[in-house]
């Protein structure tokens, strides 16, 4: 076991409540897997977070194949909305073996891959705001308790790296923004998306582009992108590189439409 999961195994053995932060649009690449084996018997919420970018039909689907999996509680709540995060709390309680007992709150860590919404959600939950967490793998030592309503939760979330050995998982993770520009290069996350795009929404794609057809290749419709963006080099050429940097920055901020980046086992019927 690495040391970040190794830190973070204590840690939940000492709450009673793990929150498992995941991105919506790819709940599965946002995960870390490991994770999973240190679930046991402890109630184990996952969050579907931003699901204002998500399709809905497909975190429905999410929601329902995750319900599904013993001891584990699933909500698709926006970790930015207060409403949304007290039925979250509450939901921790209930599910707390402490639950209702006088003087002893509710113990919840947060735990998740780097950019899926840990810190906004414990933020949300603690009505105020305090300081980002770094994406460093594994725990600050020095952590405060938040104690609010009948909870007790750390301001520093288990901090994992998502597992990158799926090529097409760190595609998707690239182009939803969870891994950084640097990981891997615009052009050739944009072209990923491109493709996943034309297949999964060409609607939504000709709706944002204001186009009859797509355009007959991924690559093309980079260069459509980046000629109506203005997207050029000396000679008039288009800049695929900044290009595919506008496009995801687009697709990213959900401009294009709430896209889910995939969708749970074939054998689970997708409800639309
Ligand atoms: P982390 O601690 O897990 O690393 O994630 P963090 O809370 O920093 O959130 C990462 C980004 O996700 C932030 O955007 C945050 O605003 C955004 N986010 C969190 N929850 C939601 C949600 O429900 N919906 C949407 N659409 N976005 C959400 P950012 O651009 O990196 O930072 P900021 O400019 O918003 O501060």
């Amino acid at each position: 076991m690495g040391k970040a999961l190794e830190s973070i195994a204590d840690l939940i053995k000492k709450v009673d409540v793990v929150i498992e932060v995941l991105d919506a649009r790819l709940p599965s690449s946002s995960s870390n897997h490991q994770l999973q084996a240190l679930r046991r018997t402890k109630p184990w919420v996952k969050v579907l977070n931003k699901p204002d970018l998500a399709d809905p039909a497909v975190t429905a689907a999410w929601l329902k194949q995750f319900k599904s999996e013993t001891g584990v509680s699933a909500v698709a709540i926006s970790a930015k909305k207060q409403l949304e995060v007290k039925k979250l709390i509450k939901l921790c309680k209930e599910l707390s073996p402490r639950n209702g007992r006088l003087g002893f709150p509710t113990r919840v860590m947060v735990v998740g891959i780097p950019n899926v919404g840990k810190s906004t959600l414990i933020n949300t939950m603690a009505g105020r705001s305090l300081a980002k967490v770094g994406d460093k793998p594994a725990i600050t030592t020095v952590n405060q308790r938040i104690e609010l309503d009948g909870i007790v939760l750390s301001d520093t979330p288990g901090v994992l790296w998502p597992e990158m050995d799926d090529q097409e998982g760190a595609y998707r993770l690239a182009a939803s923004g969870a891994i950084g520009a640097n990981a891997l290069d615009y052009h050739t996350v944009g072209l990923f998306a491109a493709e996943y795009l034309m297949r999964r929404y060409p609607e939504l794609l000709k709706s944002r582009y204001k186009v009859a057809e797509l355009s007959e290749s991924p690559s093309a419709l980079i260069e459509e992108i980046g000629r109506s963006l203005g997207c050029l080099i000396a000679g008039g050429e288009i800049d695929l590189n900044r290009a595919s940097e506008a496009f995801l920055r687009e697709l990213r901020a959900g401009k294009i439409g709430r896209i889910s980046f995939e969708e749970p086992s074939l054998s689970q019927e997708v409800d639309s």
